[in-house]
């Protein structure tokens, strides 16, 4: 599985990144708007950092003016991928732009069906919200489970994306359950790549290295 950071903010990418753990980047509405931003300006920051998919959203609801704020977009750079809600209006817009070579990430995926269906639309890549499903006491790890089985069985090369994770628990069951990747808000990078023993070890190899600079 690899790691996507989720996040609209420049220097959590940057630290991320500079970890070589980054292989792509997903924003979202609600993100651009945490950061006070301009979102074309961000997206030029972005992929300057990163070298793999970026992720940016549309916020039109029929096709039309989906395809119409994606086409600039994916001008920015050839990383730039065009995240879609999923909505009938939304398949259409999919549709469109992968028969441009336009790739787009399908959002707001809840069911192995809407997965399904949006790789048939096109989708280069499906994100299933794990947390938003535990949020109302759905299995979210099942739910990945599910639709890399039903990938698999069917040879379809969409990836999936474990979205919307809220802790390291939400990380390991992606892993397990097929994701082809994880993205990650930067709190959460932040808490699986430490360990309460780690640091505890690193404390007493330290002490001892410094009983043997005495003698
Ligand atoms: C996915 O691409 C979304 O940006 C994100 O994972 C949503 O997470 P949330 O449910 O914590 O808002």
């Amino acid at each position: 599985m690899k790691f996507f950071i989720d996040t609209a903010n420049v220097d959590e990418i940057k630290q991320a990144a500079a970890m070589g753990i980054l292989s792509g980047v997903t924003t979202n509405p609600s993100l651009v708007a945490k950061e006070g931003r301009d979102f074309v300006q961000v997206l030029k920051e972005i992929v300057e950092i990163v070298d793999g998919p970026i992720s940016a959203e549309v916020v039109s609801l029929d096709a039309e003016g989906m395809v119409k704020e994606a086409l600039p977009l994916a001008d920015i750079h050839k990383n730039i991928v065009i995240k879609i809600p999923m909505t009938a209006e939304g398949m259409k817009a999919v549709y469109q732009l992968a028969q441009r070579g336009i790739r787009t990430n399908v959002t707001l995926i809840f069911s192995a069906n809407q997965a399904l269906v949006a790789a048939r639309a096109g989708a280069s890549f499906v994100s299933p919200f794990i947390g938003r499903l535990d949020d109302i006491s759905q299995d979210g790890a099942e739910l990945i489970a599910d639709i890399a089985h039903i990938f698999d069985l069917h040879a379809i090369d969409t990836e999936i994306i474990a979205a919307s994770i809220r802790h390291p628990i939400h990380v390991t069951q992606a892993a397990k359950a097929g994701a082809h990747i994880a993205t990650i808000p930067f709190k959460v990078i932040d808490q699986i790549i430490k360990h309460p023993l780690t640091d505890r070890g690193i404390e007493r190899f330290l002490a001892d290295w410094s009983t043997l600079q005495k003698q």
